[in-house]
């Protein structure tokens, strides 16, 4: 085995770090405070390349492997979540499906300007009545010949506003439950669109998140994405590569919050020495600094399967169970060595709490990566 990261995959780490730790940190908490999208830093991640980042160089992709995609979420998560769930569903859901699924002439037209980051991407599966229970889809795609006619609400639609396509998840032949759903490549601007008001999170309340609303959407039949009834497919095998997207931002949460609790363990003192000489802080970040590591292995492990061609369903969805739970305790005690001032915005860890919630929630909960993980252990 060979642990050691290429020169690439090291520059490309180191890029986005650089990005994160310069740019985005200067107004990462005004902007959590306003909800205000990142417009201006979202200029600098196409420069960067980050946008289309996996995406094959001869539809203008960056050809990146997945292992570097895990370390550039890392680090852009570490400061700042509201980005790089921007970047992850652009990466992982809106490329991936149209590279993977896509006709030619779909890559063509969609696919290019995607990877060259000129528009972004969103990924709509979730409804009002179907979250975890994904395949209860309500929202209708009636063949009308030349056409599909659709009609439905999504919902905690990310990047739907900033995005120009999406990836429709809707009822064709409701007879035939999961495998009446069709997948398709909708353009944000066809006539019968409505967006709800911008949703008021908890956390990564930069992001762009709204519920869309289709009413009589006329979709072009060549726009569908793979055989009528693959819809349900087509966003199941998506979602895996989008969980290994999700780990690693919940990694970038967690080793953010445990840099910020090395650092001020250091700077504060308490009872006439540093926090950190006091056994009870030392094993606490001990105890973060394990959890963090195997959390990247998990993520490096399934990133790494995904790059070889082999089968990483089970293994995004370790990474993501994992990674998002352990965010959530590192984060926790982040703010706790903090103390007082863990709970003040001004030291970041309260908002790297509220933004490892969500980790656990969306794309598929912790308890739905436990089914797909469980099924997996007990099937014949
Ligand atoms: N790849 C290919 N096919 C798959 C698959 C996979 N990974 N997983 C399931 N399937 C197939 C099955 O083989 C089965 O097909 P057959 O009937 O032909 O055998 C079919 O799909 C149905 O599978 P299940 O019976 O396992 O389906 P289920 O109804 O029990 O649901 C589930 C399984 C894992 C709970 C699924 O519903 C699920 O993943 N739910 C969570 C949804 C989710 O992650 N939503 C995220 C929204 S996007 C988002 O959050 C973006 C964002 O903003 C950040």
């Amino acid at each position: 085995m060979n642990f050691e990261f290429t020169e690439e995959q090291i520059m490309i780490q180191q890029a986005a770090r650089d990005f994160a730790q310069r740019d985005l940190i200067t107004d990462v908490i005004e902007r959590d405070a306003k909800a205000e999208f990142p417009t201006e830093h979202m200029k600098n991640l196409i420069k960067l390349g980050f946008l289309g980042m996996n995406v094959d160089p001869k539809y203008d992709g960056g050809g990146m492997d997945t292992v570097s995609y895990v370390l550039a979420m890392e680090e852009i998560s570490k400061i700042d979540a509201s980005v790089s769930v921007v970047m992850s569903v652009h990466n992982s859901l809106a490329c991936y499906a149209i590279e993977k699924f896509g006709t030619e002439e779909q890559k063509q037209k969609y696919l290019i300007p995607l990877a060259s980051g000129e528009i972004i991407g969103a990924f709509l599966l979730s409804e009002p009545e179907a979250g975890s229970d994904a395949s209860s889809q309500r929202t209708t795609a009636e063949d009308m010949g030349d056409y599909y006619l659709v009609n439905g609400t999504k919902n905690f639609i990310t990047s739907a506003k900033c995005g120009s396509i999406y990836i429709l998840m809707a009822q064709t032949h409701p007879e035939k439950g999961h495998k009446g759903i069709n997948a398709f490549i909708v353009e944000k601007d066809s006539t019968g669109i409505t967006l709800g008001p911008h949703e008021d999170k908890m956390g990564m309340r930069s992001s762009d998140t709204h519920s869309v609303m289709f009413t009589d959407v006329k979709v072009p039949k060549e726009n569908r994405l793979g055989e009528d009834g693959f819809g349900f497919k087509v966003a199941m095998k998506t979602l895996e590569g989008g969980r290994i997207g999700i780990a690693s931002q919940a990694l970038g949460i967690a080793s953010g919050a445990l840099e910020r609790a090395i650092q001020y363990s250091k700077e504060r003192k308490a009872f006439g020495k540093e926090l950190y000489k006091h056994q009870a802080i030392a094993f606490k970040l001990s105890d973060m600094a394990v959890k963090v590591e195997a959390a990247r292995y998990f993520c490096l492990k399934a990133a790494w399967l995904k790059d070889m061609g082999q089968d990483y369903g089970v293994a995004s969805a370790m990474a993501k169970q994992y990674a998002a739970d352990i965010a959530m305790e590192v984060t926790t005690e982040a703010v706790q060595i903090h103390g007082g001032y863990g709970y003040s915005k001004e030291y970041h860890v309260e908002r790297l709490m509220r933004e490892a919630k969500l980790t656990q929630i969306y794309e598929g909960t912790s308890e739905v990566q436990k089914i797909i993980i469980s099924r997996s252990l007990l099937k014949d």
